[in-house]
């Protein structure tokens, strides 16, 4: 009977098979490479032996008896758990033998493979998730400051007017994002899908097929079906134009051109889709500056500055800084698995007086750092030594101690000019005069200590 050597071929390269096949008498005929090593064997030691003595729990003599398959039994060797299946070879009405074999060699295997798949999936789950639906609302934005509770009662309003185009401005990190999400769950296209593009990212030449889509055959590599575009994907909601500024004025042009006319044609298409989106734009760079730097078209511009939030740098909000501190810190703490309960006077004192370059996005970042260096220590309170720019200023709180003069007296300006950048908001011109030295001594003592500036 030649049954092993017909099914040989289509098991024994497969890695992922364990599987034996055994004639009428329970004689193996042919083993898999697989099941060989999880039975720790060689083939010589399996093929042309009854399989009782390679496998003495076997169940293959109850198929040959019965006839009948079994499928899906726990079937455990040398350890290893398995799920397997045998079922009868039969030829002209008689059973001449039983094929035996498990997909997958080991359970844990398969289910550390499926847990794999999973998360996998839920990535590709959050991926999308974020690509259509905005994740914030105005209750995500923490203020307290006077000003920026005004941006937001303002905001509110704006997304009671779904047709309006918005302009955000600010520096990186200030929550241009948060509001732009904010604004289309709080309007009544909240319903509808929340877009987002990021200008910047996205290679010139693919933006216009991201934002307007394609018909199949507009160019070589092009889908077949063809793909909408980002604007008719957002149908009824909201477009994200993050980095405005960075965008060409080639594709500047098309796109005033899409807001003018209220309607796109994809690449390669032949008639125009009537869009109805709001568009809200968002940028850190100034629009005004590129402009006159004729990098900005002006058009464009009056039409997407209808109603414009500019959200101001953290350092000019001070308010903000605590509630801010608080509340990363209760975001963070579940996170991190920490128990971090609050922040020490002196360092929070310190945090408020720092200038903050990369503003809220900066602040949550060094908060996870701190939390982390805290937790480390075992402590529950962050504390000045675990900010690295707050560290060489940590020291005026330790008792005074014998020290060399100049080390001292090295501390001690460090610290004065460390102070007065500070106050004067990081103007060295400003610094230097309350300090009374010229500006280039100051620049000096600034690199001389590695003060950031
Ligand atoms: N007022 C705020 N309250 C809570 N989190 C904020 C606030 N502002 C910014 N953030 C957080 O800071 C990070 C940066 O905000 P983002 O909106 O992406 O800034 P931008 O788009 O201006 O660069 C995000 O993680 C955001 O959740
Ligand atoms: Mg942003």
């Amino acid at each position: 009977m030649n049954i092993g050597s017909v099914l040989e071929g289509l098991f024994t390269q497969n890695q992922f098979m364990a599987a034996i096949i055994v004639d009428n008498k329970g004689i193996v005929l042919s083993v898999s490479e697989t099941y060989l090593q999880v039975l720790n064997l060689t083939k010589e030691e399996v093929v042309g032996k009854p399989i009782k003595e390679v496998t003495p729990h076997t169940r293959v003599f109850t198929i040959l008896a019965t006839g009948k398959a079994m499928v899906g039994y726990n079937w455990k060797v040398n350890g290893h758990n398995m799920i397997a299946s045998t079922i009868p070879i039969i030829k002209d009405g008689e059973t001449v033998g039983a094929f035996a074999y498990s997909v997958f060699p080991d359970i844990w295997d398969a289910k550390n493979l499926v847990e794999n798949l999973l998360s996998e999936l839920n990535m590709y789950r959050d991926e999308v998730d974020s690509l259509y639906t905005a994740k914030y609302t105005f209750d995500d934005i923490v203020s307290k400051d006077k000003g920026m509770e005004m941006l937001k009662s303002f905001a509110r309003q704006i997304a009671n007017h779904p047709f309006t185009t918005v302009l955000i401005t600010g520096e990186s990190g200030t929550g241009k994002d948060l509001f732009a999400n904010a604004i289309h769950n709080a309007s009544p296209r909240s319903r509808f899908p929340f877009l987002r593009i990021n200008c910047a990212a996205i290679p010139e030449n693919l933006l216009e097929a991201e934002l307007f889509g394609y018909e199949e055959g507009a160019y070589t590599g092009a889908k077949k079906g063809g793909k909408p575009g980002k604007f008719e994907l957002a149908h009824g909601g909201t477009i994200f134009l993050d980095e405005i500024g960075e965008m060409s004025l080639s594709m500047q042009s098309k796109l005033l051109i899409v807001l003018q006319e209220q309607e796109i044609e994809r690449l390669g298409g032949s008639f125009p889709i009537k869009i109805k989106v709001r568009v809200i734009a968002a940028t850190n760079r100034s629009l005004e500056q590129l402009i006159q730097e004729k990098k900005f078209r002006e058009d464009l511009y009056y039409r997407l500055n209808v109603v414009r939030l500019e959200v101001p740098p953290l350092r000019q909000r001070k308010q903000d800084i605590p509630v801010l501190i608080r509340h990363f810190i209760d975001k963070l703490n579940p996170r991190l698995r920490t128990m971090i309960a609050n922040i020490s006077p002196k360092s929070l004192k310190l945090l408020e007086q720092y200038h903050w370059p990369g503003n809220v996005r900066e602040m949550e970042n060094m908060l996870e750092r701190a939390i982390i260096m805290a937790d480390m220590e075992n402590g529950r309170s962050l504390d000045c030594r675990h900010f690295k720019f707050l560290q060489n200023r940590c020291s005026s709180e330790a008792p005074l101690e014998l020290q060399s003069l100049k080390v001292a007296s090295q501390k001690f300006e460090e610290e004065l000019i460390a102070r007065a950048l500070e106050t004067s908001n990081f103007n060295l011109a400003k610094a230097a005069e309350q300090l009374e030295i010229d500006l280039s001594t100051l620049y000096k003592k600034i690199k001389k200590y590695g003060i950031e500036t």
